[in-house]
């Protein structure tokens, strides 16, 4: 038996004693009555304790990239660094790419993270990303749930034989179907991906997220097609759509329109908001755009969205570090959600909100009888976590203790005792 003790929950001043038997949540009573004689203790005085970080969205073999195709021209567009990563990938071994997928997870992992859903790019004959991948999500699977996605980089049609390689790529142990209907040839081949995709998950029974509408160009409209086909498929929240970008640029008719049929759908969304703010905006002078989608509008109509990080250093971004509270900080800036509301509620953009899109809701919530899974963060309440980007000390996964890390002693000479 182990008892986390004196911690505070999310929403709640109260102290609790967070009691874990084996991998479970035996019980979460008020702090100061528990006393079980050979438990170990761990007092973690005040700090605030939560469900782990979800990673709803990252491309693990393209971390620490960036270099790569370096003597290409760089313009900072996303269209140029898929044309630029199309000619540098076959580079790539299956050891080369778990090599650096590794470095990703475990800066993730360091940084309070307990669920990846990663893009790996099928859009080539050998497959190689995608072995690798799957042999990452053997090794790490005691201590990480990885969900992998089909993703084919280069296009469905684009790339000839796209869509045939994500479906191989589905029978080879993919859990999600991707796609990238903006970098199709023409608005009806874009149509026709995102088509391809939910039939191909209807098929092999698989969930679905798409990288949609990841552009400026206020024509670019693939979510009303994806929000459609979840909605008359029945497939619903078993779909996302990552990025929706354009709908920064959308005439307010249009976008809020589809606010209420996107509840409909159920479909989920995904935000990258230091990615998109950093690739879109790139064909602008002044005023330059965002390249957040709507998060507050589609909060506020009752949709599921998550923030996540998307690149660590590859060539589309060449920054980024796991530490998914940098995402709330930065998206709650640009969204400009800043109400007290809104601030309290700003970790669900990385827990729960995350845990939803990826489906994996069921052992997810903390609760008395739950999974003993969650993270302790150096700060007592969301409000300081996230104004502090608060580290994460300590990470249980299954009632393992897998990350433990010492609150940082600082001595400023004029103020100490
Ligand atoms: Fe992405």
């Amino acid at each position: 038996m182990m008892i986390f003790a004196n911690a505070k929950l999310r929403h709640s001043d109260d102290l609790v004693d967070v009691l874990v038997e084996n991998d479970t949540i035996k019980d979460i009573l008020p702090a100061g009555i528990t006393s079980i004689a050979e438990a170990e203790v761990i007092d973690l005085e005040g700090r605030l304790l939560c469900e782990p970080y979800v990673e709803s969205h990252i491309h693990l073999d393209y971390i620490h990239t960036a270099d790569i195709p370096k003597e290409k021209s760089t313009s900072g567009t996303l269209f140029e660094a898929i044309d630029n990563w199309a000619d540098a990938k076959s580079v790539f071994s299956i050891e080369s790419i778990k090599e650096l997928a590794f470095k990703g997870i475990k800066a993730e992992v360091t940084n309070g993270v307990q669920y990846i859903r990663t893009h790996v790019d099928v859009t080539d004959p050998k497959m190689t990303a995608l072995k690798a991948i799957l042999e990452v999500k053997e090794e790490v699977k005691d201590y990480l749930y990885l969900q992998i996605i089909a993703f084919p980089q280069e296009g469905y049609y684009a790339y000839k034989g796209g869509a045939e390689l994500v479906e191989e790529a589905l029978k080879m142990g993919a859990d999600v179907v991707g796609g990238i209907p903006h970098y199709e040839f023409t608005k009806e081949l874009g149509e026709k991906s995102v088509k391809k995709a939910f039939e191909l998950a209807c098929k092999y029974d698989k969930l679905i997220d798409i990288h949609c509408d990841e552009t400026d160009d206020e024509q670019s409209r693939f979510v009303e097609n994806i929000a459609a086909e979840a909605y008359y498929t029945g497939i619903g929240s078993r779909a996302t759509a990552s990025h929706t970008c354009a709908m920064g640029s959308y005439n307010n008719a249009y976008a809020l329109k589809m606010m209420s049929k996107f509840r409909k759908a159920g479909i989920n969304f995904v935000s990258c908001p230091t990615e998109n703010c950093y690739l879109q905006g790139k064909y602008d002078s002044f005023p330059k755009r965002r390249g957040l989608t709507r998060v507050d509008q589609l909060v506020e109509a009752g949709c599921n969205v998550s923030f996540a990080q998307d690149s660590i250093s590859d060539p589309w971004y060449p920054l980024g570090n796991g530490n998914l509270i940098h995402q709330v900080d930065f998206g709650l800036h640009l969204a400009h959600m800043m109400t007290d509301k809104e601030i309290n509620n700003g970790l669900d953009f990385i827990t729960i909100n995350g845990a939803k899109t990826l489906s994996v809701e069921k052992d997810y919530k903390l609760k008395k009888g739950g999974r003993a899974s969650f993270i302790v963060l150096d700060a007592p309440d969301e409000r300081t976590a996230i104004r502090e980007r608060a580290h994460v000390i300590l990470s249980v996964n299954k009632g393992k203790i897998i990350v433990r890390k010492t609150p940082e002693k600082l001595t400023v000479v004029p103020w100490s005792a």
